[in-house]
């Protein structure tokens, strides 16, 4: 988690503006209003890629590593680390652009797992296809 990262890993998944509304009483943004963002780009990645409804499973550990404030912009990035017969793991980052007199600096960083789901709300397999494509991108 302390390892010093110079720019983020993945794909822009999700951007948005810490508002008033966000905040606890002493003006900082709730961890929670940030784990939702990241949850939110990480369905958005895992039901494009699988194709369909996706289900959150899980949330590993999550260190907060900066404060948030209002008005600042926060990235999501997603990376797909691991794909099974119907989960998906994603490691999410989420970087905070205060303003442009400073590069962007890390927030918290978390692994995801969703489980693509039916209609219905039962799993499903991930497409063979867009599986197969994940695991040669990585043997190259
Ligand atoms: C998603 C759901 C349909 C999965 O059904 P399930 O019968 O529990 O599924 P399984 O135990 O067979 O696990 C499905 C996959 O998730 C993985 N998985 C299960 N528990 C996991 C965990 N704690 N962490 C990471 N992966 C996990 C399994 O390894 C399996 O992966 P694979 O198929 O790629 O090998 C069901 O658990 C569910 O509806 N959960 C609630 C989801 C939800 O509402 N999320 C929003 C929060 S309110």
């Amino acid at each position: 988690m302390s390892e010093i990262h110079v720019k983020p890993e993945g794909m822009l998944s999700l951007q948005t503006i810490a508002m008033p509304a966000d905040t606890n009483w002493s003006g900082d943004v709730f961890g929670g209003w940030i784990v939702s963002q990241m949850d939110l780009a990480g369905a958005i990645h895992a039901e494009r890629f699988s194709k369909g409804r996706c289900a959150t499973i899980s949330i590993n550990q999550m260190t907060f590593l900066v404060p948030v404030k209002v008005g600042d912009v926060i990235s999501c990035y997603t990376k797909l680390l691991k794909v099974g017969n119907t989960s998906i793991q994603m490691e999410i980052e989420v970087w905070d652009s205060h303003d442009s007199s400073r590069p962007p600096v890390r927030v918290t960083e978390g692994v995801f797992t969703f489980v693509a789901v039916d209609v219905k709300g039962n799993k499903r397999q991930i497409p063979a296809d867009v599986k197969e494509k994940f695991l040669a991108s990585q043997s190259n």
